[in-house]
């Protein structure tokens, strides 16, 4: 059973279904999330295992079924980039698909509540001279963390040099769709997957904006020495 999919998403959700039943819509989601995921984070931080997973992964399909993948990319940066603030569009879309159901127990924050939590958390970011961080230690697909940066957003400041945000979670499919929405967003951070209560990393990987920091810091550094 689907729940309600929003219009702006039906084109995305047509997409997962594009195999006619070959593949399960579930089972094309996920496969979307680990291979976007992978793309984005060895395009800043390369890793050989990373890459090795990735080709585990489109081994099970044709040439020609692979091209879904960068379609349903583009149409997530379609649908990111239409809207005035972040919103939490995969965690929307797999709980529409119903890929929460199988146990997992898993139930995200509506958007409009995190967006609440967010501004009741970071009341003024203008108030604060250094970088402020958010840390979800259970953040499922990050929405409260991308409503921190719009806390940031409301008022003009950027979010992309004042944020720092680290997210975990022990479902990889909730660590790779909050690495994938940071990472679009240009939100530096950090994200775990792994069991909290046991400080367990199994993966680490940072944004894209995460490491532009980084190698802007080292450079100032190294000028000034
Ligand atoms: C109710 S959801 C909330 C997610 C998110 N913080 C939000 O507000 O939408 C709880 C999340 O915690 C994760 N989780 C549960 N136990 C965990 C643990 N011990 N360590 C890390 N993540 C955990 C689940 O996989 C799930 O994604």
């Amino acid at each position: 059973m689907r729940l309600y999919i929003k219009d702006e998403y039906k084109k995305f959700v047509n997409l997962l279904d594009f195999s006619r039943g070959k593949y399960s819509t579930g089972q094309v989601f996920e496969d979307f999330l680990y291979m976007s995921a992978i793309a984005l984070k060895n395009s800043c931080d390369f890793d050989k295992n990373e890459e090795d997973w990735y080709f585990s992964i489109i081994k099970k399909y044709e040439k020609n079924e692979l091209e879904v993948f960068p379609k349903l990319l583009a149409e997530l940066v379609l649908i990111i980039v239409k809207n005035d603030k972040f919103t939490d569009v995969l965690g929307e879309i797999y709980q529409a698909i119903n890929l929460n159901s199988k146990g997992s127990g898993q139930f995200f924050t509506p958007n409009h509540l995190a967006e609440a939590m967010a501004k009741m958390i970071i009341d003024k970011p203008s108030n604060t001279d250094g970088v402020i961080t958010v840390n979800d230690p259970a953040c499922g697909s990050g929405v409260l963390l991308l409503n921190a940066a719009n806390s940031f957003k409301d008022e003009n400041i950027d979010y992309s040099k004042k944020l720092l945000v680290y997210g975990q979670d022990i479902d990889i499919r909730c660590f790779c769709m909050t690495y994938i929405q940071l990472s679009l967003a240009g939100i530096p951070g950090i994200v775990v997957l792994g069991n909290s209560l046991l400080n367990e990393k199994r993966k680490i990987y940072y944004t894209p904006q995460y490491v532009k920091n980084c190698l802007e810091k080292n450079n100032k550094k190294n000028k000034a020495s």
